[in-house]
């Protein structure tokens, strides 16, 4: 494995045998396994989960990292090209990214959707370029559109809840105050298609994902045997479910206008999970990759209550960034 950017570019049995390789980090540590390997990060937007576990694998896996957040202690980085560079940024990436390769052996890239324009942010193409000024393993701490190490996380926490492959998979839109980037929404999805799931994805009129989202989860269902629709009526998708996958992310409908946006959820903010959307649902598990806002998103009684398994979702972090750069990086 050369870089880990999406799962999508991964055959299914890589993705379990990079599944079974984290469930036996779990068991048996590796304390030496990358003795004397460096990981660089680059975080060029917050983080609390993906940061803490990519400097914590490294460490239980003999190796080290660090860190850069461009702005913040070192100088602010332009992405785009061909700019007259008369603003805040002082340096390009084209000349910082590939200086911090060479100081290491693998790098990790979070550059959030710039949430302007949609077909950009689809085609990744921030990422896609930053990626092609770096000649050591990458991986993808959160692109535009992807999230393939939340999403790897999700997958090993179904695994370890012994959700079955061909359970009603819920992917379901919730409420913020503004909106967020299609990443996570588009990981999720994806890895339940993927994993085979029943899957469906339930969000209000203005919000659908967008096509080329949807096209490629169907195609990956239809090559595991699982399936994957969308509706907006919440009844009728949470029947019966098995995982209630929560996530907040912006119109897709007016995708780059605030107002627009603002508009259009004004109304929407009954779309708290709270414990009556489970009436026809007694079982089922309420994940969210976090940080979540209590009682906008999902209520306290949901987080706090026995369906919730976000902080198994957020430890699994841990074992699955241990088997990609074990994979990436063990000699
Ligand atoms: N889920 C997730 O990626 O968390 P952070 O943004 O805190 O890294």
């Amino acid at each position: 494995m050369k870089r880990f950017v999406d799962l999508a570019e991964m055959p299914r049995d890589e993705v379990l045998a990079l599944l079974e390789l984290a469930q036996r980090l779990q068991k048996q540590p590796e304390p030496h396994a990358l003795t004397g390997k460096i990981l660089g990060l680059v975080f060029f937007n917050p983080s609390l989960r993906t940061l803490a576990s990519c400097q914590t694998a490294m460490l239980r896996l003999g190796g080290s990292s660090f860190v850069i957040n461009p702005g913040q202690g070192s100088w602010l980085l332009e992405t785009r090209d061909a700019v007259v560079m008369n603003g805040a940024a002082a340096e390009h990436v084209r000349e910082a990214l590939p200086v911090l390769a060479s100081y290491c052996d693998a790098l990790g890239i979070r550059a959030f959707a710039e949430g302007k324009d949609l077909a950009h942010d689809l085609a990744e193409t921030t990422f896609g370029q930053m990626a092609q000024l770096i000649d050591k393993p990458l991986i993808n701490l959160e692109s535009a559109a992807n999230h393939p190490c939340q999403a790897l996380a999700d997958w090993k926490t179904l695994n370890d809840l012994a959700v079955p492959r061909a359970a009603r998979f819920v992917l379901s839109w919730a409420w913020h105050p503004r909106a967020l980037p299609l990443a996570v929404p588009a990981a999720a999805l994806h890895m339940a298609a993927q994993r085979g799931m029943d899957v469906t994805v339930l969000r209000p009129e203005g919000f659908a994902l967008p096509p080329a989202i949807m096209e490629r989860a169907r195609q990956a269902a239809a090559s595991s045997g699982g399936s994957v629709r969308e509706t907006s009526d919440r009844a009728e998708a949470l029947e019966a479910a098995d995982i209630l996958y929560v996530k907040e992310w912006g119109a897709t409908s007016c995708y780059g206008d605030p107002a627009a946006d603002a508009h259009l959820r004004a109304s929407l903010t009954d779309w708290c999970v709270r414990a009556d959307w489970f009436a026809a649902a007694p079982a089922c598990r309420v994940m969210h990759c976090l940080p979540v806002r209590r009682n906008t998103a999902i209520a306290d009684a949901v987080l706090d209550g026995p369906r919730s398994v976000v902080q198994l979702q957020a430890h699994n972090r841990l074992p699955t960034q241990m088997a990609v750069l074990h994979q990436l990086l063990k000699p």
